[in-house]
């Protein structure tokens, strides 16, 4: 199946490691022109040099999305260079694990800005050109959290059901627009990521008796249906909440 991505721009948010990595390699393989970004400079420098090995073009910006300023500027960045981009993908790094009691106002702040901040200042820098071309594709990554609360992750529980708020309202707005707007949830997926939330409770690894397929996913496995809603083929497909997570989500829908 062709994606129809070649030639596309697309803005994979927090690429450098892990699931943003992943779908940007793939969008990449899929023709697609990729901007990748993170805060570490060599970490981001390596990823740029894999995906550009896979002979697609990319520009790669340091920045962090909580901050406004810098978001600002990996925006801007962007538009100086492609003029325009097709297919946005929120994404940053996860909050820390805890329980209620164990974060102040200050780490919900925090949690706040990074994961929905980010996704709000994301999109109102790349819409307007969405729109004047009546053609988008917005997908967020969350979490299976959205759905199934995950045990000792209340920032990540509590902040992510607003993001896939935000996009679902986002798809009943954007639709006239021709722009689709998609939630994916990850579940547990082998990256730094879920490593550093296993030395910080070795318990976590033994969740894969509680997952129907048996073992943790793979970024590529998540990079697929990413890529998959970015396309031209899933133009009828918006706002959805689509998990990626191996069945670990219990409820029916
Ligand atoms: N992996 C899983 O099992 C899983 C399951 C459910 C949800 N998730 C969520 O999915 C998201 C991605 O997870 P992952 O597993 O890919 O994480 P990861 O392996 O830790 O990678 C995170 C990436 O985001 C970048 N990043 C982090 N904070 C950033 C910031 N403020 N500004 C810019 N870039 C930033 C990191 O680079 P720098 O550190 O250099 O900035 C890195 O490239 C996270 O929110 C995570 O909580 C993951």
């Amino acid at each position: 199946m062709d994606l129809g991505l070649n030639g596309k721009v697309a803005f994979v948010a927090a690429s450098s490691q892990g699931l943003g990595k992943a779908v940007a390699l793939l969008l990449a393989q899929e023709g697609a022109s990729v901007v990748i970004c993170g805060r570490n400079k060599k970490t981001l420098e390596e990823a740029a040099k894999q995906i550009r090995a896979a002979g697609a073009t990319v520009l790669s910006l340091v920045g962090d999305l909580s901050s406004v300023t810098d978001r600002d500027y990996l925006i801007a960045e962007t538009l100086k260079e492609y003029g325009k981009v097709d297919v946005l993908v929120t994404n940053t790094g996860g909050p820390p694990a805890g329980k209620f009691e164990s974060f102040g106002q200050a780490d919900w702040d925090k949690a706040t800005q990074q994961l929905l901040g980010s996704a709000v200042g994301l999109v109102n820098g790349f819409l307007p050109g969405m729109k004047k071309q009546n053609w988008g594709r917005i997908i967020a990554i969350t979490s299976q959290a959205v759905k199934q609360p995950v045990n000792n992750l209340i920032l990540s529980n509590a902040v992510r059901a607003s993001v896939a708020g935000l996009m679902k309202s986002l798809s009943n707005e954007l639709g006239q627009y021709n722009i689709t707007v998609n939630n994916v949830m990850p579940g547990y997926t082998q990256t730094t990521r879920l490593n550093k939330l296993i030395e910080g409770n070795p318990a976590v690894a033994n969740v894969t008796s509680e997952i129907p397929l048996g073992r943790f996913g793979q970024p590529e496995e998540f990079a697929a249906a990413v890529a998959f809603l970015a396309s031209e083929r899933a133009s009828y497909i918006t706002g959805v909440s689509l998990a990626v997570d191996g069945g670990w989500i219990k409820s029916i829908l």
